[in-house]
């Protein structure tokens, strides 16, 4: 109705400059920037609708777009949303399909005006800009428009908008702290470097190639302001790009698509996460058992090999969930494949039958290039049959080459990619019943560069018999493109700068279903494959599928998991691996890990020790590294098996704890792993720990990061911090602590205020699983504190992870207590999974309860055998035990020391 009303009455109005900006430093050769030309403002007040021209042409970059639309719209979820585009011919965009939203006609339809509201739109005319406002505060957070006085430093162009390359920048204050922008590995830490140029275009480098552009691409940001509000900023948009964050403003320079901006308000950084995982998709819920650990490496020649390695764990005493392969066993390197001798198949459905007895699963790497090879190839048959792979320019298929030689890419935008990639999975699944997959070389990384490749017989010689897939030289005959896609008027900055960015990745101007371009899509190929992978394993398993996957791009973290890709054995990438983790689960990935013990390079003892230390409180925490290298499961060094079998071992009696945080993650995007600023965004300390991480909101990890060290300075944010494995106690006015750190030990604490469901350690988290639970109450030391905390459980393969009755409970705790007396009780919020299941609780460790309790009552009798009962002066620790309280119901549990109880009793 609004928006015909729009349309009839949509005048023009010539408007003067409405704000004295200036159109200071403006670069001549961009021209000034584009006038109003008509607005229609929403009667709301949420936004407006106007129409902009060019003031002046230029050529640099290509033409200009003459005439462009903005909408503009504050829409009910504290998220703004500002949409600039051609108004005469579409451009392209991020797929709906396979990022789900509203158009922004639908947002500007649906749009309510919100009491709410913390966010205000406002905007000059000429040259055109526009500003988000905090309402609370009056703070700016985001003004496209040129400040009147602009430092030295910036060259702050007003909105460029051409074929080619749009440019748009926000003014900046400096003493804000930025986060995000990724995917790549960051030296400098989590905040985002004043100074430095982020490129975004997925790409085959390897991670320990620092600040440079790596597999995945995000242009979202999250800006924490001084006093700690912070909100969020995403273009959606996935052309290349090279984003500036300068010391007073923020640039965008883009190769192609639309300017398409959502805003969230937060104002918590939690809060950030979540207005944008609800746009972009909330997280997929894991499988209960991917939590576990995971062994693989690339280099295992056969069977026989994975056997000796699910062994070896079981005789170290070492927990292990899932055991890998990796692309050696495939006949040739053909996706569904085995190879005939290697990986025979009866041996290996006979070790899958075994692995899944033991409770323990089996996940197999797919690559996306499909060999052409080889004769009677039956994937490629299909393939073929179906027409779902990319096509050059003259539209015939596109030749590229990766592991098996030759290959032909899927399409993952064709609509029938879906049921053909779903036909060899199922085929290869009723061969080999797997877990889950693991999607690799997804970029997508090309061994050749080119718009047109060919091969002679005589190359593929040089794939013959090849089972250790060292070969990544191009072998094809190819022809580069001079095209302006393949050459574009504006050079993003990313890795490969010095050819073309087609270079070792499909050519730009290779076709998608539709005509769609390469040079559009190029940064959804993880993304695609993904949401088509995830939907395969659905349907051929009817289990939650697990699916990990390195190329990924905004909303990824719906469809699958993450590994940080190629890292190498050192120090360095031991402790950037921290930041990468973080700013995964900033991006709605929160299912992430690094390769523990490093890919490429030999590891040692030392590295090793550390890194599985580091790696158990990863989300995903799997043990993985390049061929070629030596060895480095965790039992092959005494002293690392020891110290992954004390740092696993808390682990695995946290799962349920790590589980509930993935039902968080799945319900409101909340990272697992998180910075420390997450939970203490006022102490501007946090800001700057780059090497330490929360699980959940208070489990803090604080890892040994160099060589050589036996102790480690850990920042301690306010309040009291209990060690998990012997529940010391640090009290801190936010300071840094030096912690013992022995060879075998990291250091792990939680933080007061918080109830921590734990199970036993177990070989594997099936096991786990039915062992009884202990609550870990912190309390803080003040005369009277409190605690809360949560708990979900349900069977951990269900597609759903919800709180359903019969299939899943969730339970929320809470305790409090005074000087003398306490309480702590469990309210059964809904489901009787854990009745079902017989789950009980058993123990129960108050800390920080300051006096021994003579009088303790489990839902109002008594307890009075002594056995029960513990306290422990030194860490002001009660431990009830024996309880025997059920799981799935209601319960209440009351101490005190002298016969006093708590005024609210
Ligand atoms: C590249 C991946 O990043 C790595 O993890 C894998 O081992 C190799 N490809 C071989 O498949």
């Amino acid at each position: 109705m609004e928006m015909k009303r729009l349309l009839v009455s949509f005048v023009l109005l010539w408007l003067a400059t409405v704000a004295a900006a200036a159109p200071f430093a403006i670069l001549k050769s961009l021209g000034r920037g584009h006038r109003m030309k008509s607005l229609y403002e929403f009667e709301d007040g949420s936004g407006f609708v106007a129409d902009l021209e060019v003031i002046q042409h230029t050529d640099t970059y290509g033409p200009d777009v003459g005439a462009l639309r903005i909408i503009a719209r504050y829409n009910a979820d504290e998220q703004m949303h500002v949409h600039i585009t051609d108004s005469s011919s579409s451009r392209w965009e991020v797929p709906r399909d396979l990022l789900p939203r509203p158009s922004a006609l639908e947002t500007s339809l649906q749009a309510q005006s919100s009491p709410q509201r913390q966010l205000q739109l406002s905007y000059t005319a000429e040259p055109f800009g526009f500003a988000v406002t905090r309402i609370a505060t009056g703070e700016t957070l985001f003004n496209s428009t040129p400040p009147a006085h602009p430092s030295e430093e910036a060259a702050f162009n007003s909105m460029v908008f051409k074929e080619q390359y749009l440019e748009i920048s926000t003014q900046l204050p400096r003493n804000n702290s930025l986060f995000g922008i990724g995917e790549s590995t960051r030296p400098d830490g989590l905040r985002l470097t004043r100074g430095r140029t982020y490129t975004l275009w997925a790409t085959d480098m390897a991670a320990y190639t620092v600040d440079v552009d790596l597999y995945g691409a995000y242009p979202f940001y999250m800006d924490v302001r001084e006093g700690g509000a912070t909100h969020g900023v995403l273009l959606l948009n996935s052309n290349g790009m090279d984003i500036y964050v300068g010391q007073d403003l923020l640039t965008y320079r883009v190769i192609g698509g639309v300017l398409d901006f959502y805003f969230f308000a937060g104002p918590t950084p939690l809060a950030v996460i979540d207005q944008y995982t609800k746009l972009v998709g909330r997280p997929a819920p894991m499988p209960y058992w991917s939590l576990g650990f995971h062994q693989c490496r690339w280099g295992y020649d056969n069977i026989d090999d994975l056997k000796d390695v699910v062994e070896s764990y079981k005789k170290a005493n070492i927990p292990l969930d899932t055991i890998w392969n990796d692309i050696d066993y495939m006949e040739a390197c053909k996706d569904f494949t085995l190879d005939p001798i290697r990986y025979d198949e009866k041996k290996v459905r006979n070790f899958v039958k075994e692995l899944h007895a033991n409770g323990q699963q089996y996940v197999l790497i797919l690559d996306p290039g499909i060999s052409v090879a080889y004769k009677d190839y039956i994937t490629l048959e299909r393939g073929l049959k179906e027409n779902i792979f990319l096509k050059n320019e003259f539209g015939n298929n596109y030749l590229a080459q990766v592991w098996p030689g030759p290959v032909y890419f899927p399409d993952f935008l064709h609509p029938k990619a879906d049921s053909w990639w779903t036909t060899e999975v199922r085929d290869f699944f009723n061969k080999v019943p797997f877990d889950g997959l693991w999607i690799d070389m997804n970029e997508a990384s090309n061994f050749c560069s080119g718009n047109q490749c060919s091969f002679t017989p005589e190359s593929l010689t040089v794939f013959a018999n090849k089972s250790d897939s060292s070969n990544n030289e191009c072998v094809l005959q190819c022809v580069e493109g001079a095209s302006r896609f393949d050459d574009p008027p504006y050079k993003i900055d990313h890795v490969g700068k010095y050819s073309s960015i087609g270079d070792k990745t499909i050519a730009m101007t290779v076709k998608h279903w539709n005509g769609v371009l390469e040079y559009d899509a190029h940064n959804l190929y993880g993304l695609s494959e993904s949401i088509v992978t995830q939907k395969a394993l659905t349907t051929v398993t009817q289990k939650r599928p697990f699916v990990l996957s390195r190329s990924t791009f905004v909303g990824s973290g719906a469809h699958t998991a993450h590994w940080t890709g190629d890292n190498k054995a050192t120090w360095e990438d031991l402790k950037y691996s921290v930041a990468s983790i973080i700013n995964s689960g900033m991006f709605g990935v929160p299912m992430v890990g690094a390769d523990i013990c490093g890919f490429a390079g030999n590891t040692t003892e030392e590295l090793c020790s550390r890194w599985m230390q580091m790696g158990a409180f990863y989300p995903f925490s799997r043990n993985h590294n390049a061929i070629g290298t030596i060895p480095q499961e965790p039992y092959i060094w005494e002293s690392v098996a020891e110290s992954s079998r004390k740092a696993l071992g808390l682990r695995y009696r946290l799962l349920p704890h790590l589980y509930t945080l993935m039902f968080e993650a799945a319900r409101s995007g909340a990272p697992i792993a998180r910075a420390l600023f997450f939970s203490f965004p006022e102490d501007h300390n946090t800001l700057a720990i780059d090497h330490q991480f929360l699980l959940g909101s208070s489990v803090m990890v604080s890892p040994v990061v160099a060589p050589g060290h036996t102790t480690v300075d850990a920042y301690f944010p306010k309040g009291t911090w209990y060690n998990l494995f012997d529940f010391t106690k640090i009290t801190s006015t936010g300071e840094k602590h030096t912690l013992a750190a022995p060879a075998d030990t990291i250091n792990v604490h939680v933080h007061e205020g918080q109830i921590l469901p734990m199970q036993e350690s177990r070989l594997t988290s099936a096991e786990v699983k039915s062992t009884p639970f202990t609550l870990i109450v912190a309390f803080g030391e003040s005369s009277y504190a409190t605690a809360s905390g949560k708990l979900f459980v349900d069977n951990g393969v269900d597609q759903e992870m919800e709180v359903r009755d019969g299939s899943s409970t969730f339970v929320q705790y809470f305790a409090e207590r005074s000087s003398y007396a306490g309480s702590l009780v469990g309210r059964v919020i809904s489901g009787d999974y854990a009745l079902a299941q017989g789950l009980v609780l058993q123990n129960i460790k108050l800390l920080g309860v300051s006096h021994s309790p003579n009088f303790v009552t489990v839902n109002n009798n008594r307890i009075s055998s002594p056995k029960h009962l513990n306290y422990d002066k030194k860490p002001s620790c009660l431990e009830i035990s024996g309880l025997n309280v059920t799981v799935g119901r209601d319960f209440e549990i009351n101490w005190h020391a002298d016969g006093l109880r708590l005024a609210s009793q």
